[in-house]
C-alpha cells in the first residue's frame, strides 16, 4: 500500500503544487515554533521550483528572516561550480529572497570529501541541539521539510544503488566515491532524512515512469532502490509526481 501519493497533470503544476507545499510548510513551522529548517535538493528539477518560490506570489508569504536552508547532498566542487547544488540554489532563489546569509548552511563541497561531510554534520547537530544520537521529534530538533528527487536509478539525496550510504545507522552525513557519476558526494543519511518532520518527492518526466513504478509498487530493497529507504519515523512523506512520471504506476 502507497502513502501521500499526488498526481498532477504536468511539469508546470508540479512545481506550483511544490511552491504551494513548502511556503505552508514554512508558515506552519514559523507559526508552531518560530523557525522553518529545510533541506533542498539538487540536480535539475529543482530549479523551476527554487525560480517559482524567488517569484513575488511566494516569495511575499514567507518570512525568510525566520528560515534557515541546508541541502540534502552536494557534489565535491567548489561553490561557484556548474555542478554545486549551493550555486544552483543561491542563483535561482537565495540571491532574490532576504534570507540572512547566516541562515545558510551550504556544505562545503570544496573541502576534502570526509571532513566536509563532518563539518556539515556538526552545523546540523548544533542547529538542531543535538551532540548525539538521532533526531529527536520534536520541534526545532529536525528539519521541517526535506525536498528530495529521485534519479531514474533510484537514488535519492547522494544515497546510491550498491553503496554504503543507504546503509548508514549513526552518522547523519557521509561522504562517498560514487563510480556511476564519477564524483565524490556529500549526503545526508536515512537517520536524519527519517528524523525529518516532512519530506517531499519531487518527480517529473517520462524518464523517471519505469523506476518511480518499481520504487513504489514493487519490492522494497534500498540497496537497488535507495529512494524506498525514505519513510520518516515521526513524520509525513509525500511523493508530488506529474502524469508522465506516474505512467507506470499500479493504482492511483
Ligand atoms: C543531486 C540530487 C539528486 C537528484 C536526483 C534527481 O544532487 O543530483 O540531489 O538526488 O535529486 O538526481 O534529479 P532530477 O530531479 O534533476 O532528475
Amino acid at each position: 500500500m502507497r502513502h501521500g501519493v499526488e498526481v498532477v497533470p504536468d511539469k508546470r503544476a508540479l512545481m506550483e503544487a511544490g511552491a504551494a507545499a513548502f511556503a505552508a510548510a514554512a508558515r506552519a513551522a514559523i507559526a508552531a515554533h518560530g523557525r522553518f529548517v529545510t533541506a533542498l535538493s539538487g540536480g535539475s528539477t529543482p530549479r523551476a521550483l527554487f525560480e517559482l518560490l524567488a517569484t513575488e506570489r511566494f516569495a511575499a508569504s514567507i518570512d525568510w528572516s525566520r528560515i534557515h536552508v541546508c541541502w540534502g547532498d552536494e557534489r565535491a566542487v567548489p561553490p561557484d561550480a556548474d555542478a554545486s547544488n549551493y550555486r544552483m540554489a543561491r542563483e535561482a532563489l537565495l540571491d532574490h529572497v532576504p534570507i540572512p546569509p547566516s541562515q545558510v548552511h551550504r556544505i562545503r563541497g570544496e573541502e576534502p570529501p570526509m571532513i566536509a561531510a563532518a563539518a556539515y554534520e556538526r552545523t546540523l547537530r548544533t542547529l538542531f541541539a543535538t551532540p548525539v544520537g538521532p533526531p529527536r521529534p520534536v520541534p526545532g530538533a529536525r528539519f521541517d521539510l526535506v525536498l528530495l528527487g529521485m534519479g531514474d536509478n533510484g537514488h535519492t539525496a547522494s544515497l546510491f544503488p550498491g553503496l554504503q550510504a543507504v546503509r548508514e545507522t549513526e552518522r547523519w552525513v557521509v561522504a562517498e566515491s560514487v563510480a556511476e557519476v564519477r564524483m565524490w558526494r556529500i549526503t545526508l543519511t536515512p537517520v536524519v532524512l527519517n528524523g525529518a518532520a516532512e519530506v517531499l518527492f519531487l518527480v517529473s518526466g517520462g524518464d523517471k515512469a519505469s523506476m518511480l513504478h518499481r520504487v513504489l509498487d514493487g519490492p522494497v530493497r534500498p540497496d537497488t532502490y535507495p529512494a524506498q529507504i525514505v519513510a520518516p519515523h515521526h513524520g509525513r512523506l509525500r511523493w508530488l509526481v506529474d502524469t508522465d512520471a506516474a505512467a507506470e504506476l499500479e493504482e492511483r
